[in-house]
């Protein structure tokens, strides 16, 4: 599938969102892309790390409005929810190079990987307020415990955006490296998770994950309140005005 590009070599799967002339807006075919790709790591133990990245000076978007539209249209499961709730069990190291925007979902997601590289110019949102929804990837829960809640408030109610040296300060990300490196960087410290001895790596994760049952309850809420947004007026008149918007 073309807007996601699945590679592997030397014991990595690389997803590289390429949907560049949407900003790498995610859709459905999107996450299911991903989803396979998560699979296929699972299977295979030749595969010790997946590192996701975005491409031209891109991370991604967040989920495609216009799929948001159409979900509230036909409600059902969304295959949004499904990547999130795999991406939060995924049992292969994560490591996700960003460079450029990281909108929602683009943002959330980080929460779940291992290690985190941004370049100077990754910019980091979670507008869901302001798009009439919910948080989603709990990280509702997550990111409080990451932040703090006085900082959570700010990014998750007031939506404010932040810089890669913010996203490092707070430690979300790993460190700042220059756009050139990034991807070079990221693929360097995934090869260094993969060749690790896999047990050990693996109950290590585990451990530093916790008790994953307080993050599942929290999803199962976030979804419900997610489901109900998405049919909200305000959720309505926020996608309408970004698919109507006027362009300078
Ligand atoms: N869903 C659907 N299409 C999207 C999109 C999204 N989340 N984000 C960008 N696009 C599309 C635009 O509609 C535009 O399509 P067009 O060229 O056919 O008109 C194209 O991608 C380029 O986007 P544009 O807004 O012109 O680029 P920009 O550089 O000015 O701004 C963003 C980039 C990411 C800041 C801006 O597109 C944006 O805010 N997107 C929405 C982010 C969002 O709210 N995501 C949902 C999170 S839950």
């Amino acid at each position: 599938m073309n807007d996601v590009a699945i590679t592997r070599s030397e014991g990595l799967l690389t997803i590289r969102l390429a949907r560049t002339q949407k900003k790498n807006a995610l859709t459905a075919a999107m996450y299911e892309a991903m989803l396979d790709a998560f699979e296929t790591a699972a299977h295979d133990p030749e595969i010790g790390a997946i590192v996701l990245r975005g491409d031209d000076g891109m991370f991604t978007a967040g989920n495609d409005i216009a799929d948001f539209i159409a979900a509230a249209q036909a409600p059902g499961e969304m295959a949004a929810m499904r990547f999130v709730e795999a991406l939060a069990m995924v049992e292969t190291p994560l490591v996700a190079a960003i460079d450029g925007v990281a909108v929602g979902i683009g943002a959330t997601l980080m929460l779940h990987c291992d290690l985190v590289y941004a370049s100077p110019d990754a910019r980091f949102r979670m507008p869901f307020v302001d798009l009439g929804l919910v948080p989603e990837a709990g990280s509702s829960l997550l990111l409080p415990q990451r932040v703090g809640m006085a900082r959570a408030s700010e990014i998750l109610l007031l939506g404010e955006a932040f810089d890669a040296a913010e996203a490092h300060r707070l430690g979300l990300v790993n460190a700042v490296v220059p756009a050139e490196k990034l991807y070079a960087h990221a693929q360097e410290r995934a090869a260094a998770l993969a060749q690790k001895p896999r047990g050990a790596l693996n109950a290590t994760r585990r451990l530093l994950r916790g008790d994953r049952g307080d993050l599942r309850a929290q999803m199962h809420l976030e979804t419900e309140a997610f489901a109900k947004a998405l049919q909200s007026g305000e959720a309505q008149k926020a996608f309408m005005a970004f698919m109507t918007r006027s362009k300078v």
